[in-house]
Formats: C-alpha cells, structure tokens, sequence
C-alpha cells in the first residue's frame, strides 16, 4: 500500500488498498501485540466479495499490514463480521500442544442464509484453518439476517452475543469448547431499533476513577440514527452469564458524529482497560468518499480508545471515551499557553510530515458563559473544519467547510448538549488529514468525523471569548508521529 496520499490518515488504520469496513477478530496476544482484523474487500472499492483483511501493531498507532487472513470458499460466499479469542486451556480441543492458539468466530453470508462458523490458528492469528464441523450455529429455517458473533469469556464458559438483525433481538449464547452453542436467552427491541441491529458486543467495563465495573452491551443500528445513517448505541447493565439486564430503558448513542460504527472491542486485553476501535464511516456514504477515485482505499478505523464508564448526579450514565495512549506519538510540541484568558493561540504546522495535530485544552473556575472555538484551516484554499463549546453546555462541529466531497447525507454539522457540572473540563482534539475527533469533557462525549479537503488543512487556530476573570485555559498543541512513514 502506498501510504502517502495527501488523504491518508497518518495515525490512524486505513487498509493498503480497496475497500474496508468493521473491525473484526481484535485481540491482544500474550507478547503483547494488537491483532486488528477487518471487513475488506480486496478486489474493489465498495463492499462485496468480503474477506478478513489483518494488520497488527504494537502500540495502536504503528500497523504493520499482513496477509489476509480468513477467505470465502468460492464466489457465492463472504465472510462476514465476528470475534477472535485466545484459547489457553484448549477448551476446543484444536491446541495440543500450545497456550497461544486463536480461534476466529464469524459470519459466512451466502444468498439463502447467515451463519456462525469458526476457524482455527496454530500460529497466533496470521493464518487460519476453518473448522471441519461448520456451520457451529445456523437457523431453521435458514435466515439472511443472524450475524455479526461477538464471544467473550464469562467464568467457565464461553459467552456469544449475536445479531437477528431484522428482529431487532441480540441472542446470547454459551458454549464450553466454541464448537457447540446453547441457546441462552434475547435482548429484544430496546433503544434505537434502526432498520436493523449489527455488531454487538458484550463487555465488563470499569467505572472511572474507581475498580467497580459494570457490563456494557453495545449494539450498532443502520440505517436510523438520529443523526442520519449508521451509528452505535450502548446499554450499561448486568449480565449474569446468561441473561443481560439493562439499568433503565435510555437509548444512548456512543458518538455524535457520523462516522463511528461497528466497533469491537479488544479479546484479552487488561479488563481494567477496555480498548475499543470503529470503522470510521457511514453506510450513507462510506463507498463514494473521494479517497477511492484520487487515492484507490476507502475508510480508516477510529483512533483506538480507552473506555469506561460513569454514573454521575445530574447527568447520568455516560461512556467515557479518550484516546488510547496518546502520548506515545507525541513528536513535539507546536504551541501552548498556561492561561489564554480572552485570547488566541494560532500554529502553522504545514511543515509537520504527518499532517496529524492532537491538542488539549483544560478549563477551571468556569461559570457563566464563555465560548472556546478552534478552527483548522487551508492557508492555501481557505477551506476549514471548526467546533466550539458554549460553556454553559453545547458543543458544536462544523465539516462544512471542506469541498472534497458533495453528497446529500453527507451531513456538515452536529452537535451534542454537555453540561458543565463542576466549573472543570477538558476538550482533546485529534485531526489527521481526513479525520477529526473530539473528546470532550474528560471524554464524556466524542464524536468522529471525516472530512475531505481538497488541499491539506495547515493551520489551527484555538481561542476563547467572554470569559469571566477567575476561568483559567490552559492549551498544548502537539504535532503527532507518521506511524505510516
Ligand atoms: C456492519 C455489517 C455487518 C456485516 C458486515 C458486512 O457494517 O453490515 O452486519 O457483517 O458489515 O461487511
């Protein structure tokens, strides 16, 4: 792959060429690398003829691009989404003789049915034997719309949550050795119903700032979210190894932007620590973007997240997401101020090889109004992405200003309300080429949002108006690594 197109993310996956879309299969193996594998398409540029793309990484950030990994047998099937596990004590029977083999649970899609089959590694994930016994879950009748399994580990058995997609149902199911699957109970019609469900996941997820935890079932709806096409819901709850129970009945979505879904979180990574990642596109438009005709690949992954969750006095539950280790790409330091007070911190950083900008602002003493903006723009063609937060609770993000791309669903602005409870927050922003994210409020709303200029934002302006005396701003802008180079 050729990874220098001026639309290339630098710090984010994107696959080398053709057509991408959910993460499948992520893992964290014992040596401590990241297996990503992914929804790809390796002969076009939209979807179809879906295989396992693979790439792994040591930090999150640097991929190194693999072999594809699962293939359909012939030409009438796909392999479709699902979850890969480690099976150290060879409840499966596949590994012998070795405490690293990977088993891979997925989808095959054909015209007539959905089903659920698994395949094998004896190498950590980098080639795959598909099981002899497949299908290990289908339907009768057959149905075209039960996919997408995500397994975890719950005690002594495996747990599957499953996708009866048009039903608006996740089935979970539980099975000792990944072969045989019992049937153990639905989670039917809650929250946003969509057209349909896909990709969920179950998950036990840490309450921030303290070791209680809490299940997590996450559900992405397409088309039906509220801010047009494809986007992930979450419903915290508890899960007693057999059946979910919500803690109310809110719908929640994860992101206010447009392009985060289908994400998967990371088999076997520390279960303080809960690592999420998402296809960063829209169903709405995800196969016409402009990086395909200009550069030969569609769509990246979301920075890699952190998640926990928070259950606070006046606001509520929320999913609290930040990126992951972010520090480990800082390349240096572009601009900071210790306090902004009524000001503007404006940097250049057309000469930074990555194009990839993260920066944090932090506030204090905030009360009674306030606004702080930040801009990227083109010095050449004046074209921009911009947001701003209203201290006394809305955030806003505008893409608008770029003119790559001309679709109808392609939506220019959003937003999301976030109270400011205790006079303190925190906005991290992460732009890299084709892609903004925000983190707002210690990660207590994010949003994803691509973009496509057609000459690269250069220059990135941050200021803060109608501030009262006693709010302190303290801004750091960092110039990222290009973990592509
Ligand atoms: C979600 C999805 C899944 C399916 C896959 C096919 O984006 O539609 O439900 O398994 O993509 O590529």
């Amino acid at each position: 792959g050729n990874y220098s197109g001026p639309l290339r993310p630098q710090v984010h996956f994107s696959p080398p060429i053709n057509f991408m879309n959910d993460p499948n299969g992520c893992f964290l193996d014992a040596n401590g690398t990241w297996h990503l594998y992914y929804q790809y398409n390796p002969t076009d540029l939209v979807a179809g003829n879906q295989h396992w793309g693979h790439a792994t990484s040591k930090d999150l950030y640097h991929w190194e691009n693999q072999q594809i990994a699962i293939f359909p047998d012939n030409d009438t099937e796909q392999i479709f989404t699902g979850s890969a596990v480690i099976d150290v004590n060879n409840t499966s029977g596949f590994f012998p003789n070795q405490d690293n083999g990977v088993v891979a649970i997925y989808t095959v899609n054909n015209a007539v049915s959905e089903t659920q089959d698994i395949a094998y590694s004896l190498d950590g994930g980098y080639t795959f034997t598909k099981f002899e016994g497949n299908p290990v879950i289908s339907l009768d009748p057959p149905s075209t719309q039960f996919r997408d399994p995500k397994v975890i580990r719950h005690g002594d058995n495996w747990v599957m949550v499953v996708s009866y997609a048009t039903d608006f149902t996740i089935g979970i199911f539980t099975s000792p050795d990944l072969k045989s699957w019992t049937h153990a109970s639905n989670f039917s019609h809650h929250g946003l119903l969509g057209l349909q469900y896909e990709c969920p996941n179950l998950v036990e997820i840490p309450f921030a700032h303290s070791s209680d935890s809490i299940y997590l079932l996450i559900v992405s709806i397409n088309p039906g979210a509220p801010q047009g096409g494809s986007i992930t819901q979450y419903f915290p709850g508890h899960f007693n190894g057999t059946h979910f129970e919500p803690v109310d009945g809110v719908a929640r979505i994860a992101d206010f932007g447009k392009d985060n879904y289908a994400g998967q979180f990371f088999y076997g990574s520390d279960s303080s620590s809960p690592v999420f990642i998402a296809w960063s596109s829209n169903w709405q438009y995800g196969q016409v973007v402009p990086t395909g005709t200009l550069e030969g690949w569609r769509s990246s992954m979301s920075l890699p997240r952190q998640i926990s969750i928070a259950n606070v006095t006046g606001t509520g539950w929320d999913l609290l997401s930040v990126p992951y280790n972010i520090p480990s790409i800082f390349l240096s330091q572009l601009g900071n101020s210790s306090n902004l007070g009524n000001g503007n911190l404006e940097v250049n950083y057309g000469s930074l090889p990555s194009g990839a900008v993260y920066f944090q602002v932090n506030v204090s003493n905030a009360s009674g109004g306030g606004t702080l903006n930040f801009t990227f723009s083109s010095s050449k063609t004046r074209e921009s992405v911009k947001g701003g937060f209203f201290f006394d609770g809305d955030f806003w993000l505008d893409r608008g200003g770029t003119t790559g791309f001309d679709n109808p669903f392609f939506t220019d602005k959003f937003s999301t309300s976030n109270p400011v409870v205790s006079g303190m927050f925190t906005l991290e922003v992460v732009i890299d080429r084709t892609i903004l994210e925000v983190f707002l409020d210690y990660g207590r709303n994010s949003a994803t949002t691509t973009f496509f200029p057609t000459s690269p934002l250069d220059t990135l302006v941050i200021s803060t108006e109608g501030l009262g005396d006693a709010v302190e701003v303290s801004v750091v802008v960092w110039g990222l690594k290009d973990a592509w180079a």
